[in-house]
């Protein structure tokens, strides 16, 4: 995998970056390629400062327009919100720039500022962060679809310590089996209780089984102590003011120690992939010989 910088932007010469990202790569900007003022960084960074009033992440969700994971004075409360929707609007465009035939038939996730040392958080293993991991949202299935993530390091003076490894489509072919992947295309779309309790109303997720393997094949990783220890390792510090991007499900990644990062998730359709067949849910499906999403 490569981490594949970008020095000018817009660029000179436009160039079609799917390919790259869908092979496993990381996008890197050293410069941040849209405005973020400086009062705004201030005031991110001077959050941490306000007690003990945040959970590990505070989010803005676009289609909501609201920010959750934070309890501070209403005054923090007031300007946060400005702050995030500006944040997310600027990157949202940048990236729509940057991919537009992801930008065509994307969905926008959560966009998160990150205020806490990477390097001291005390986490149970799955929620650990400093282990190689594929990322899969328990929450939001995407039931084939891609994870796309733009980070921004909003630190005055830390690098943000990232290792990856090789990508999906090797680590699958090396561990899909041990994971459990045969058994979970075996048993159906959906769990048969799952599908049960959700049609009489009550809140559990529907998953397909591209969904279940995938949340199993996060765990997996970070519970194989000879993969962890073992495994082929890139390393990337990127420093304060950088902008990267990537499948953080095709890219296996850990991140060791920073503070103060911006991210924005999108949802990237698979069919505007520019190779379909590089989507996880295809490489999966050749492995086990079977249809693990539903069709449409
Ligand atoms: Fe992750």
């Amino acid at each position: 995998m490569e981490f594949i910088t970008i020095d000018a932007w817009p660029p000179n010469a436009p160039r079609d970056y799917r390919l790259d990202l869908e092979a496993g790569n990381v996008l890197y900007f050293p410069s941040t390629p849209f405005t973020l003022s400086a009062d705004a960084q201030d005031f991110l960074r001077s959050l941490d400062f306000a007690g003990k009033a945040m959970h590990k992440n505070i989010a803005y969700r676009p289609s909501g327009d609201r920010v959750t994971g934070f309890q501070g004075t209403p005054e923090q409360q007031a300007k946060l919100l400005p702050i995030m929707r500006e944040y997310s609007r600027r990157v949202v465009e940048f990236t729509a720039a940057l991919l537009p035939q992801y930008g065509a038939a994307w969905k926008l996730d959560y966009a998160s500022f990150r205020p806490l040392e990477e390097s001291s958080r005390d986490l149970p293993t799955n929620k650990r962060n400093d282990l190689l991991h594929t990322d899969a949202f328990p929450s939001r299935p995407t039931n084939g679809d891609l994870i796309m993530r733009v980070f921004t390091n909003i630190h005055p003076s830390k690098t943000r310590n990232w290792i990856t490894t090789d990508p999906f489509p090797v680590l699958a072919e090396k561990f899909a089996r041990d994971a459990g992947l045969e058994r979970i295309a075996n048993s159906g779309w959906t769990e048969p209780a799952v599908r049960l309790l959700h049609g009489i109303g009550l809140p559990v997720v529907p998953r397909s089984s591209y969904d279940r393997f995938m949340l199993r094949f996060h765990e997996y990783l970070k519970r194989n102590e000879d993969f962890q220890a073992n495994c082929t390792k890139y390393r990337f510090d990127f420093p304060p003011g950088s902008t990267w991007l990537t499948f953080t499900d095709v890219v296996a990644h850990s991140v060791h120690s920073g503070q103060h990062a911006l991210e924005q998730t999108f949802i990237v359709s698979k069919r505007s992939l520019a190779r379909s067949e590089n989507a996880p849910v295809r490489v999966l499906e050749r492995l086990c010989g079977k249809q693990l999403v539903s069709a449409g």
